[in-house]
């Protein structure tokens, strides 16, 4: 026997499992892995939850200007941030030719939102909530409360948001 065949012959001994057995999947590997994927989603949802409910909420300070009117057309949306913040915000132009801005984080479990044009609804992909776009008001799915909503004014051609007012809450 040569050299290298007396090294193959160890090598099987060694590692006695064939090619097949090796990429064969066991069901209780299979259902480790499910339960493994599963308890990381269920760890990372509790997670963006428990952020949304236990931080404090960040407050917008002052004037921001976002564009100009004719930036955004009938039906359009903008997305910007507030210099300092992270927080995603969205500008709606809405077909009434009011506009409105909201965090752009749905109140659910933070997926992205967005405006569908002509319908008056901002919609959730993640779990099919829907927002309505005049208010911000939850009309459909698991979202717990309404989007948060910056005040909406213009000074001359420009269109700027501030924190909204309290008495424009009540
Ligand atoms: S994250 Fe928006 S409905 Fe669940």
């Amino acid at each position: 026997m040569s050299k290298e065949d007396n090294l193959n012959e160890n090598w099987k001994k060694d590692f006695p499992i064939k090619k097949q057995e090796s990429t064969q999947v066991s069901r209780r590997d299979f259902a480790k892995f499910l339960t493994f994927v599963s308890g990381g989603l269920m760890v990372g949802s509790g997670f963006v939850t428990a952020k949304a409910y236990l931080l404090p909420k960040e407050e917008v300070m002052g004037e921001h200007f976002i564009c100009n009117k004719e930036e955004v057309p009938v039906g359009g949306t903008r997305g910007f941030v507030i210099e300092g913040s992270a927080i995603p915000y969205i500008l709606i132009h809405l077909e009434s030719g009011d506009f409105r801005a909201y965090e752009q984080k749905c109140t659910h479990l933070s997926c992205s939102v967005f405006y569908k044009p002509g319908t008056g609804i901002i919609h959730c992909p993640c779990h099919e909530g829907s927002f309505d776009a005049m208010t911000g008001d939850v009309i459909a799915g698991p979202p717990p409360r309404a989007l948060p909503q910056l005040e909406v004014f213009f000074k001359d051609a420009g269109v700027y948001v501030k924190a909204i007012s309290e008495n424009k809450n009540s």
